[in-house]
């Protein structure tokens, strides 16, 4: 009877022993510390930011800005649309009160011409390939009349940005339009900088460790 309850007692004192043991190691810090983990760079507030880059004719509209610059029948007469014209290199030339708009559509001078998207008859509307005309509000249409896969894309998501609220009961889900981001006298994107990748939990394996450079 007492044989096995003295084995017990035999096996708790030397668990005890070996957890004393464990406990002194650890407080005499035999192991040494971990590394230290890498300070976690913010993200850059640039990559958080919301706003879009730029202000259609819709949300100039909107925000009550001054359209003048839209008033083409300020300027222009009615009856006589303005001539485009071109230097002894057959490039446009863009006239000093349209000095603002430096053309830039597509490499060697692909879409540069007013009149590929203005309309000569209505210069407050733009003209589509297939000769109708859309209003200014409506220049997202305008782009899909020519960049068609994008256009399909945008519908769908994939290309450009929605603000606002996946539930739409809580608020407003705005697909931002093409000239929110693209100018569209100049459209092409400046290369960005990448946002910074995930921070690793753990220190980064350094190439002389890694297992995947070792063989
Ligand atoms: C502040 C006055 C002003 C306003 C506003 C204005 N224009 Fe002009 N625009 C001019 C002048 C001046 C010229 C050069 C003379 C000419 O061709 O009639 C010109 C030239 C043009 C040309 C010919 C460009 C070239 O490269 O030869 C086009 C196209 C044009 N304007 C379209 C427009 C459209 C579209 C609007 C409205 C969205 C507009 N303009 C608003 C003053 C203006
Ligand atoms: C009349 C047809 C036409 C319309 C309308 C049009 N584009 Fe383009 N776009 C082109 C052509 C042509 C190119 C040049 C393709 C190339 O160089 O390979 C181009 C190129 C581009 C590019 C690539 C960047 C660059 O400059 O090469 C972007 C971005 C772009 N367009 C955006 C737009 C946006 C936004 C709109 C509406 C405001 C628009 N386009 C309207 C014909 C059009
Ligand atoms: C690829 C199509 C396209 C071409 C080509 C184009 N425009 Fe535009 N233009 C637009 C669109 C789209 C807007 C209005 C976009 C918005 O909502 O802000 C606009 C706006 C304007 C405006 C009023 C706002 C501003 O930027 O001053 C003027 C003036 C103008 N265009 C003149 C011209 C002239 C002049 C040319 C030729 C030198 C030209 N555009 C060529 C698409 C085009
Ligand atoms: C939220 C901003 C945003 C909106 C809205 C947007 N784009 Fe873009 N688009 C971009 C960026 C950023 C790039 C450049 C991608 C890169 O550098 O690889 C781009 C690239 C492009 C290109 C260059 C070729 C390509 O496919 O990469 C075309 C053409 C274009 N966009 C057309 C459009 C049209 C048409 C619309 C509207 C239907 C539109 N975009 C709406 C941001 C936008």
């Amino acid at each position: 009877m007492s044989y096995p309850s003295t084995r017990t007692g035999y096996a708790l004192g030397a668990i005890t022993l070996l957890f004393f043991g464990l406990t002194a190691l650890l407080l005499s810090n035999s192991w040494g510390h971990p590394p230290a983990r890498q300070q976690i760079a913010l993200v850059d507030k640039a990559f958080l930011e919301k706003t879009p880059w730029r202000q259609t004719y819709a949300d100039l509209v909107q925000a009550k800005e001054d359209m003048s610059d839209f008033d083409c029948y300020g300027c222009h007469d009615k009856k006589k649309p303005p001539v485009l014209r071109f230097d002894a290199h057959s490039i446009l030339i863009v006239p000093e009160e349209h000095k603002n708009i430096v053309m830039g559509h597509g490499s060697h001078n692909r879409n540069n011409l007013c009149y590929n998207c203005h309309n000569e008859g209505n210069l407050e509307t733009f003209q589509v390939r297939d000769g109708h005309e859309l209003k200014f509000a409506d220049s997202t249409q305008l782009c899909g009349s020519c960049h068609g896969p994008n256009y399909r894309d945008w519908e769908a998501g994939a290309h450009g940005r929605i603000n606002g609220y996946w539930n739409t009961t809580l608020g407003e889900a705005k697909k931002l339009a093409c000239a929110n981001c693209h100018n569209p006298h100049a459209p092409r994107i400046p290369t960005r900088n990448p946002a910074p990748g995930p921070h690793a939990l753990r220190t980064p394996i350094t190439a002389a460790h890694s297992p995947a450079t070792t063989h």
